[in-house]
């Protein structure tokens, strides 16, 4: 984000009165949480059969890519998507894409650039997509579900359908169900349990979320005040930046038919910039959530950092040592106001990694 409000000293306020309640963000009857996660699981509403969406967004990994690929694989053997699999839990709660003209930044949408307005359309593109689950067209999606074990599921719920685009909604419904549940996005994690005070931080931990929001600037963008829909933490504003991640290099996507991927090897990702067709928006892509980190690497859009002390130590020293780091995929509009030089000693560096590691959902006291 362009302009924000340093949140230093505002820790005790920010933490302690907001995320107390246990409230329903989200009033959703089970039954659709169920036909949902049935969806998401099935391997045979792919082409070839084989591939679900939990193939690139497996809940052991924040629910995204299980195999920790930069890019996944799609239905079809050697074809790679040129984004790595995020994390689909606390993500989904992007709300529909906005403009905000006091930051100058664009808030919200789906994908990490925002070109899907919400999730019901956002996961037609998956089902159908030749490097996803490479079903051509939606006939092709409600025709394999019409022979699922959970139709009748389906008709109990919601009643039989006319057509395939009424059957195509109700599993649109049933998949946003279970994608912004409980059970993806169950808030569980030891950060959640210090900051309903039912446990305590150890040293490190507490100073890594001083360095978080302090000296480290991180919470200028993976903000602490709760969000408006869900009145939870979801550690984003949803606003959109050019950070200078560097290209990777070994993106599989590079080597993808002309037809997939005309540039070839020259292939830059120009993030939001390209979906509203304004350069002054180019290389910013969606702050991301920082929910389950620790467990989700690579990291980035394209995957090309592996571990968050690569992250942490890019984001604290990259306008001092650039050097160490490729050049940024895309020069324009990089941020140099809030990272690049945040002068962290290396133990602020480690601390905050345990910070991050406070973020992983199944926390058991
Ligand atoms: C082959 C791997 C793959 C499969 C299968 C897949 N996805 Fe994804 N998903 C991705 C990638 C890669 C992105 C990011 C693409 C982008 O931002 O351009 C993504 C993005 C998303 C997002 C947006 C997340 C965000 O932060 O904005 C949602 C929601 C999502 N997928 C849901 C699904 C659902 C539901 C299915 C099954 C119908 C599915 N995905 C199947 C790879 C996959
Ligand atoms: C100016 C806004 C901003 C600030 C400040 C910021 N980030 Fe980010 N962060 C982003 C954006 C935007 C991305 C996605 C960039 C991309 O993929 O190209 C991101 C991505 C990340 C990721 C990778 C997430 C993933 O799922 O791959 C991590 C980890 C991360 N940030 C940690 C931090 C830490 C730690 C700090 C403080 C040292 C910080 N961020 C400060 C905007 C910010």
């Amino acid at each position: 984000m362009k302009k924000v409000f340093v949140l230093i000293g505002v820790l005790s306020a920010v933490l302690f009165s907001s995320c107390t309640d246990d409230s329903e963000y989200t009033v959703v009857v089970s039954n659709k949480i169920a036909i949902g996660k049935s969806i998401f699981f099935d391997k045979n509403l792919s082409n070839p059969i084989g591939q679900a969406c939990a193939s690139c967004h497996a809940p052991e990994t924040g629910f995204s890519d299980p195999l920790h690929r930069d890019v996944s694989e799609g239905a079809v053997t050697g074809t790679f998507t040129n984004i790595n699999s995020p994390n689909l839990a606390y993500n989904v709660f992007s709300p529909e894409r906005t403009y905000n003209t006091t930051d100058e930044t664009y808030i919200g949408g789906l994908f990490l650039n925002g070109r899907s307005p919400n999730l019901k359309e956002q996961l037609t593109h998956p089902f159908i997509g030749p490097l996803e689950m490479n079903n051509g067209s939606i006939v092709n999606v409600v025709s394999k579900v019409r022979n699922a074990s959970y139709f009748s599921e389906i008709e109990k719920e919601y009643g039989v359908a006319k057509t395939d685009e009424e059957l195509m909604s109700y599993i649109a419904d049933a998949l946003v169900a279970f994608e912004t549940s409980k059970e993806v996005n169950s808030f569980t994690s030891k950060f959640d349990y210090f900051n309903k005070q039912l446990i305590k931080f150890t040293d490190d931990e507490k100073k890594g979320l001083a360095v978080f929001q302090g000296k480290g600037k991180c919470a200028q963008c993976h903000v602490l005040e709760p969000d408006e829909r869900t009145g939870k933490i979801l550690f984003t504003d949803f606003s959109y930046d050019n950070i200078g991640v560097p290209r990777n290099e070994k993106n599989p996507f590079y080597n993808q038919s002309i037809a997939v991927n005309p540039a070839g090897f020259n292939f830059i990702d120009l993030g939001i910039g390209v979906v509203v067709s304004q350069p002054g928006h180019n290389g910013k892509f969606r702050v991301p959530t920082l929910r389950n980190i620790a467990i989700s690497a690579p990291y980035f859009h394209n995957g090309s950092f592996k571990t968050l002390k690569e992250v942490i130590h890019f984001y604290n020293v990259r306008d001092v040592n650039p050097s160490e780091f490729s050049a940024p995929e895309v020069l324009e509009n990089v941020n140099r106001d809030e990272l690049g030089n945040l002068k962290m000693t290396s133990q602020e560096e480690s601390q905050l990694e345990a910070f991050l590691e406070t973020l992983t959902d199944h926390y058991r006291k």
